[in-house]
């Protein structure tokens, strides 16, 4: 009950994401999935501070250390433990202990991918696969200046250790993620669904905890994602209570669908919903502006309607 994680469907949801993936290749083939690399952007005043908001919203809560207050890493139990006791890792700009020598292209491979310069798949963290060069080439120059969060920290990152089924599915079902085709700027707000869409599966990736179990989300075809949007996924938030992420879909029950977007915005910006105020893990997504908020809330309306009562509408689902 206190994992998020659940082994069986851990496996399960591997092989099943294996084979679909194998099936989409297959399926695929003859059409432009994978992209070279292109060079990243170079830093600008303007990329760093979006490179801030977003490096603020999506990875301050696990790479922050509470002693050094950089981002130098800490254990993270709120992961839970079937794949171990992990860690996340120093992203600091020290040479030796953080990303201070890696290229900016490693660093946009691994956010993309999940694998590292020596090829090691980080377990952990959602992979990016999605990200616009311009929010990568955005998050890679905060990441280069200077700011008490970025300040080169001496201190190692823990060694992860795996469990034996991680050390197990290393190779397979945990292996990076081949790169997909992406957008080189994020859609403009004129296109709110376009713009939405893309928020949600890949700046702002909540879809990957907002559907049905992170063990079953198609991470190169987000949408594909069991119960897409539906949610109902355990997920632990900072004192390790178990918190069921919701439905947001436009189902008028169990949804969103008799939501204004004004009671959206409050939800997503502040954490106050109709219900009462929202729990960790949902981030405050407080520096959003209002037209990223019409976007997310157009797309929505978009999104194939999922019938998945939650706790705030009175059931405990069952799983
Ligand atoms: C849910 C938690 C989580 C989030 C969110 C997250 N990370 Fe991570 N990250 C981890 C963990 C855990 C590792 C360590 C994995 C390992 O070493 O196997 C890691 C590793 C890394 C590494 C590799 C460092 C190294 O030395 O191997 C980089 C770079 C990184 N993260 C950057 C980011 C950035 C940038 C963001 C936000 C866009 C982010 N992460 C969001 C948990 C997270
Ligand atoms: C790290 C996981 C995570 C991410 C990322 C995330 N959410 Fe959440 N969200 C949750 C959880 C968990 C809850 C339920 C919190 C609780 O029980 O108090 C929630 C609740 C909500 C609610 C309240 C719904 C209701 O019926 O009361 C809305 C709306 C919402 N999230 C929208 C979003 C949007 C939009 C995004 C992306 C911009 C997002 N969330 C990203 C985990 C997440």
């Amino acid at each position: 009950m206190k994992k998020p994680l659940h082994i069986l469907g851990l496996v399960l949801g591997m092989l099943l994401l294996a084979v679909a993936g194998f099936a989409a290749l297959i399926k695929e083939r003859g059409s432009p999935t994978q992209q070279a690399p292109t060079a990243v952007r170079p830093s600008t005043p303007k990329r760093v501070l979006q490179g801030e908001k977003i490096v603020a919203l999506m990875c301050v809560h696990c790479h922050q250390n509470p002693s050094t207050k950089t981002l130098s890493g800490r254990p993270m139990p709120d992961l839970g433990t079937d794949l171990g006791n992990l860690h996340s890792a120093n992203i600091t700009k020290h040479p030796q202990f953080g990303i201070g020598q890696w290229t900016d292209q490693q660093v946009v491979t691994l956010l993309r991918t999940g694998a590292g310069p020596d090829g090691r798949p980080r377990l952990g963290m959602p992979r990016f696969a999605y990200l616009s060069d311009e929010d990568a080439a955005s998050i890679v120059a905060f990441l280069r200046a200077d700011n008490p969060l970025t300040r080169a920290t001496a201190q190692a990152s823990q060694p992860q250790k795996l469990s034996p089924l991680a050390k197990s599915l290393m190779t397979t079902a945990l292996k990076p993620i081949p790169p997909v085709k992406h957008l080189a700027d994020a859609p403009p707000a004129s296109k709110p669904v376009a713009l939405g869409r893309y928020l949600v599966i890949a700046r702002y990736q909540c879809y990957f905890c907002h559907s049905k179990s992170i063990n079953t989300n198609n991470e190169s075809n987000p949408e594909l994602s069991k119960g897409y949007l539906g949610g109902g996924d355990k997920l632990l938030d900072d004192d390790l209570q178990v918190r069921i992420s919701r439905n947001i879909t436009m189902d008028p029950n169990t949804g969103l669908g008799k939501w204004s977007e004004e009671q959206f915005s409050k939800a997503v910006k502040f954490g106050m919903a109709p219900s009462g105020i929202l729990h960790g893990p949902m981030p405050k997504f407080s520096t959003l502006t209002d037209e990223e908020v019409h976007a997310l809330w157009a797309y929505l309306k978009t999104v194939p309607k999922i019938k998945n009562a939650t706790p705030e509408d009175g059931v405990v689902p069952n799983k």
